[in-house]
């Protein structure tokens, strides 16, 4: 039964032989419904191993489906299919990308209504060339349209009506653009998801990086070679949160952990950090990156929310997602239990679903490199000790006897969890001491830092 509603798309994605079409999609109020191409199957099977290719989910790999509808079944919170869900740009007023597309959105012929309708339209407009390699239009044609013609793409620089505009919603003054100029700045531009202000640009691959940025995807500019990157803008009232990631992305580094190169910087005044992305090959193409939210939720009809989930549950449905996919689960999960101990002693209670993800297709998956370790617990509204609930067994003991009971769920044995954890205490034994040397971080994000992190040190160490 069609209904009247019924939204279509397609889905492309760029690969070394050009675009491609990957799957016809449609969405109802009910349900969410797509199927792969025959090219893009044939693809797959030729490619899928040696240029890390991958279907819309991990959990609907091209290989097994071929041709074959797949379904998902709307839920309350998540009304779409959980994959494009976190293309969204997040629901929250601060969030710039969806206010400015809503704002666009608003000034159409025929605007949509808020909720679903709202989120299609977003979807539609700003689903490409972002994170990952789904390219989300309205159709064929527009997909051509979008991959044959470059100015499609959009040039971005600091005098851009898309750059000023950013800058004025963040310092909140008024820049005067007019609608139609609106929907050409940022129409074309992908958006990212996340509570931090970010754009997708391409910066100069050096070490004095002066704040010069070009479109994403841009190679080069005068001889000098650019690469990919996140680049997150400090909003009022985090005053310090890049500084402190920074501190944390290096902390993880020396700690041996895998992460992407990063460089601090100024624009215009604003305080940004860029961060090389993770999810593009050397030559520019796109990798597959799924989050675990995407793949949580696509995996499990009663999923809703971060808070469906907890902590030694995570290491199961890590182990399930390695049955249908060629995943190394033992390696995942021990190297999340690590994460998750540095972010104890670190501050970072914001690992959550999104904060995770997995790189690759199906026939190569792995987890991808730690990105977004900021101390959230700085501020007090995000002060809590994990985005995923920790199960606290009572009898067991406190947060020690729990953690390390934990480590057993992430295919550690007692032993070994207790040394990794005297290991991290003794590796972040001076990280306060590094916070309260930068100069950005306000003092009372540091007091309060420094008090959280006092309090669970002790308690962590205490039961030796
Ligand atoms: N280096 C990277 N390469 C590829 N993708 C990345 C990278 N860093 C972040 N991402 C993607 O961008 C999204 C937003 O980035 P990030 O999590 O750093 O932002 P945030 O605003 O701090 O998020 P939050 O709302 O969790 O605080 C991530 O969820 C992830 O999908
Ligand atoms: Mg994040």
């Amino acid at each position: 039964m069609a209904l009247k509603s019924d939204k279509h798309a397609v889905i492309w994605t760029r690969t070394k032989d050009g675009p491609l079409k990957m799957a016809d999609i449609v969405v109802t109020p009910k349900q969410t419904r797509f199927s792969y191409t025959r090219d893009f199957i044939a693809y797959d099977a030729d490619y899928g191993k040696r240029f890390l290719a991958g279907g819309v989910s991990l959990l609907a790999p091209p290989h097994i489906y071929k041709t074959e509808q797949i379904t998902y079944q709307a839920k309350d919170s998540i009304p779409l299919y959980p994959r494009l869900m976190s293309m969204l740009p997040a629901r929250n007023e601060n969030n710039i990308q969806r206010r400015l597309y809503t704002r666009i959105l608003e000034k159409s012929a025929v605007p949509p209504a808020p909720g679903l309708d709202t989120d299609w339209e977003i979807l539609l407009l700003s689903a490409h060339n972002g994170i990952g390699h789904l390219d989300v239009f309205r159709d064929d044609l527009v997909a051509e349209h979008y991959y044959n013609d470059p100015a499609q793409r959009h040039l971005l620089t600091s005098r851009s009506a898309y750059w000023k505009q950013i800058q004025a919603e963040i310092q909140n003054t008024v820049y005067d653009i007019d609608e139609s100029e609106l929907l050409d700045a940022f129409g074309p531009t992908p958006s990212v998801g996340g509570m931090i202000p970010k754009i997708l640009v391409s910066i100069p691959d050096t070490d004095n990086w002066q704040g010069e940025f070009a479109s994403p995807g841009t190679r080069e500019v005068d001889g000098v070679p650019y690469v990919d990157v996140i680049l997150k803008i400090e909003p009022m009232g985090y005053e310090g949160v890049l500084a402190l990631e920074a501190l944390c992305l290096d902390l993880h580094r020396q700690l041996g952990f895998e992460v992407p190169a990063f460089w601090l910087s100024r624009i215009d005044g604003m305080r940004v950090l860029a961060i090389r992305r993770f999810d593009r090959s050397e030559e520019g193409y796109p990798i597959p990156m799924e989050s675990f939210f995407s793949v949580f939720a696509i995996g499990d009809r009663y999923f809703q929310s971060n808070a469906d989930t907890d902590l030694e549950q995570m290491a199961y449905r890590i182990a399930r997602l390695g049955k249908v996919a060629n995943l190394d689960v033992r390696a995942t999960q021990q190297e999340i239990y690590r994460r998750l101990l540095v972010a104890l002693f670190t501050g970072n209670g914001d690992l959550h679903l999104e904060n995770l993800s997995f790189l690759g297709g199906s026939e190569q998956v792995r987890l991808a490199p730690v990105y977004d370790p900021a101390p959230m617990r700085a501020w007090s509204r995000h002060n809590t000790r994990f985005a995923i609930p920790l199960i606290f067994d009572d009898e067991l003991g406190g947060l020690r006897e729990n953690m390390l009971r934990l480590g057993e769920a992430y295919q550690f044995s007692r032993r070994q969890a207790e040394n990794l954890l005297e290991e991290v205490a003794a590796q972040t034994a001076d990280y306060l001491e590094q916070v309260v040397a930068l100069e950005a971080v306000p003092q009372q994000n540091k007091d309060l830092l420094i008090e959280t992190l006092e309090k669970e040190r002790k308690i962590l160490m205490k039961e030796k």
